[in-house]
């Protein structure tokens, strides 16, 4: 007994094997501690003074997972598989001892075990999915043998973790362990276990919860169909199921079969590696090379919040949630009333679904102090403006901040597309400008784009990230220029949406072919959602446009019933015969040749000229990192996670096929578009994006 290698060792506690991984941060399943559990596991059976074994690991948590920095390159012995046949395979009982969380191929680990003892902290899940996966290791074939289909199906799909009172329950452990006792009760249970002949319990044997759910296919049938919204498009979730079929209906080593063989097709697919890709580049956005890690930041313990309309009420409730007081400034009392009671409103709807009690809200609503005086912003350590969009008004609002504020202090603009240098010249302190571009709704969308402007301090820029981390968010980092990143690129699709009217297509042959692509709605969906009289002005609208027609007629989107569609009480969308008829009428006035417009022109030209102001703004240097844009895109505008953002997908297309279709499209992109020379250079020398460094 001793160490079996660098990061496994075997000790002994009587009869009782301890084999213990030490390999933090996470006991993740490398080469090593595959080598290390299979050769204590062998070594354990093979000395006779072994009665049992259990298997534990240091630090904070039991094995989380496979190592992903392995995946995609040859695999080097032993498997997971083969650790797992020697476990399950042992003729003395081998028990898992589960503290942290026991995920992935971990809890495959544990589930090959013939018990398990977990501490009542302890989690378990199986969140392959969410890499666009499925548990590869047995885990869709023992999982649902122990806590039966539904809940099976449910673990695998969602990628969710259940706590230890849940698994406990559920059967998938068999005694809860005091906290901080681990180890001892995990011994006491295998000596029990010894003691009383307990027969070796392997999961593959188990049967009972399988024979409830046989010839029963409408579960999964109705599973499917209740989540059809949400797998939309997704390849992992539809496998995660078929594998669960598989393990009811096969015996354990063809279910098993099904499971290796659904397993590899995902692994080899796009999908996968899109969701791989998306993965990294959600950590990765958090780095700022100039930022580093040791920055000093500011400590923020209040918020000032400038305008409680649509925006303001959702930014503030983001620090409500966490404890941090707010003080929210108006125009006038019935607007901040307004605003207030909308804040409300949103957290009592959260106690319907049991996120929150009242007592929560009326906490959260105790943390907002609202007025109608800017003077009372004097100590908050960082203030966001959130008032109308009009630079005139911003440098205003700056201007009074600036003799208002305590120095030190980040004053922060909530602007979707001003020039964020320009509101800092309202300032005598422009380092302490920054914006934070929150997306609508505020307090459930999770993005924050956080605009660095000219002369942004180090520290400001360090303590948004930081403070976009506390509340929730994911935050990317970028430079100012109209629109950002995020809204730069929908202009760019726009501009080809709009082409497209006039040239034969209807809105909803555009929005169509945007959604079957896996976005959640096309653009004109997407205009009718949002409002069509966004910085429309009735006195100076002359039906120049087809939004101006469209507003002049009340047809201004979803909330006067009509815009680019007409639509019922339940706000269902129908392609509407009169916005049909004021296209057809612009459209012979334009003199552009109708034709008939495919889906796959749709497509190739919204898409490649979204990549198209990727480049540029890759080249302006307005984003750090391609997989930024990813990160915007999808987490601002809901672009499928399985094609991994425009820039992972434009990898996958091939760039020299883009810049191809963009040429052969040419004149059709419009007068202006351009294609951008880094963009070419990437496809001239058989380049992707994420070769850039
Ligand atoms: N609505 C969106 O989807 C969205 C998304 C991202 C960013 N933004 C940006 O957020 C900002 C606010 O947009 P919104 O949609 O919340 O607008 P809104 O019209 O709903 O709210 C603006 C609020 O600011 C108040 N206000 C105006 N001037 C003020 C002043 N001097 N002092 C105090 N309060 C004042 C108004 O009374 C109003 O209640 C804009 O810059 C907008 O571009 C909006």
């Amino acid at each position: 007994m001793g160490a079996i290698n660098p990061v496994v060792d075997l000790a002994a506690d009587g009869d009782i094997a301890v084999l213990s991984v030490n390999h933090p941060p996470v006991n993740a399943l490398s080469q090593q501690v595959r080598a290390g559990i299979l050769a204590g596991v062998r070594q354990a059976i093979g000395d006779p003074a072994v009665r049992a074994i259990v298997l534990i690991c240091d630090g904070k948590t039991f094995i989380a997972g496979a190592d992903i920095t392995e995946f995609g390159k040859p695999l080097q012995p032993p498997s997971l598989v083969e650790v797992e046949d020697a476990i399950e395979g042992s003729g003395k009982p081998v028990v898992a001892a589960i503290h942290g969380t026991a995920l992935g191929g971990g809890l495959e680990v544990a589930l090959c075990c013939h018990y398990r003892v977990a501490v009542p902290s302890a989690k378990c899940g199986l969140p392959e999915v969410n890499l666009g996966l499925l548990p590869g290791a047995g885990g869709t074939q023992r999982l649902p043998r122990l806590v039966g289909v539904e809940q099976a199906l449910d673990m695998v799909t969602s990628g969710k973790h259940v706590d230890a009172k849940a698994a406990l329950a559920a059967g998938l452990v068999d005694e809860l362990a005091p906290e901080g006792a681990l180890r001892a009760s995990a011994i006491a249970f295998a000596r029990k276990v010894v003691a009383e002949h307990r027969p070796l319990r392997r999961v593959r044997d188990q049967d009972d919860k399988l024979a409830a759910a046989r010839d029963k296919p409408e579960i999964f049938e109705g599973f499917r169909k209740a989540n059809a919204k949400k797998f939309r498009g997704f390849l992992a979730p539809e496998y995660n199921i078929q594998a669960i079929e598989a393990a009811v209906g096969k015996s354990f080593d063809d279910g098993l079969a099904v499971e290796r063989k659904l397993f590899s097709e995902l692994m080899a697919g796009t999908q996968s590696a899109a969701q791989r890709h998306v993965f990294f580049a959600e950590r990765a956005v958090w780095k700022v090379p100039d930022v580093p890690d040791e920055t000093p930041t500011i400590p923020i313990k209040s918020v000032g919040i400038i305008g409680a309309g649509t925006m303001g009420g959702g930014i503030a409730m983001n620090f409500a949630n966490i404890g941090v007081p707010i003080t929210i400034v108006e125009t006038k009392q019935d607007a901040l009333d307004r605003g207030l009671g909308v804040v409300r409103k949103n957290y009592e709807r959260s106690t319907k679904s049991g996120r929150l009690t009242m007592a929560d809200v009326d906490r959260r609503m105790q943390l907002f102090t609202g007025t109608l005086e800017l003077d009372k912003l004097a100590d908050c350590d960082l203030v966001i403006e959130a008032v109308f969009e009009n630079m005139d008004i911003k440098k205003d609002v700056f201007g009074r901040l600036d003799r208002i504020v305590k120095p030190g202090a980040i004053l922060a603009t909530n602007t979707s597309a001003l020039d964020i240098n320009q509101i800092a010249t309202a300032v005598t302190r422009p380092e302490a400008v920054i914006g934070l571009h929150f997306f609508s709704p505020a307090n459930v969308m999770r993005l924050v784009e956080v605009v660095r402007a000219r002369s942004t301090s180090k520290s400001v820029i360090a303590t948004s990230m930081q403070l976009a981390k506390k509340i929730g968010k994911i935050a990317a980092l970028v430079g100012v220029c109209p629109g950002f990143v995020g809204n730069r690129i929908l202009y760019a699709r726009s501009q080809q949406a709009n082409a497209m009217l006039m040239e034969g297509a209807m809105p909803w042959d555009i929005d169509k072919a945007i959604y079957d692509f896996g976005l959640p709605m096309g653009p004109f969906a997407m205009s009718d959602l949002a409002g069509l009289d966004i910085g429309w002005i009735p006195e100076k609208s002359k039906s120049s446009t087809i939004r101006e027609v469209l507003c002049e007629q009340n047809r201004r989107g979803q909330k006067t019933g009509a815009g680019f569609y007409d639509y019922d009480e339940q706000r269902n969308a129908k392609p509407s015969p009169v916005t049909e008829q004021i296209i057809k009428d612009f459209a012979a006035r334009s003199g552009r040749p109708q034709r008939q417009i495919s889906g796959q022109e749709i497509l190739e030209r919204c898409l490649y000229a979204q990549i198209n102001e990727g480049a540029k703004i890759l080249e302006e240097k307005i984003a750090i990192r391609p997989s930024d844009i990813d990160v915007v895109w999808i987490n601002g505008y809901g672009w499928p996670v399985y094609r991994g953002g425009p820039m992972f997908y434009a990898d996958t297309v091939g760039l020299s096929q883009v810049v191809k279709k963009l040429e052969e499209y040419g004149p059709l992109l419009g007068k202006d578009f351009t294609i951008s020379p880094l963009l070419r250079q990437l496809a001239a020398d058989g380049k992707r994006f994420q070769d850039m460094k």
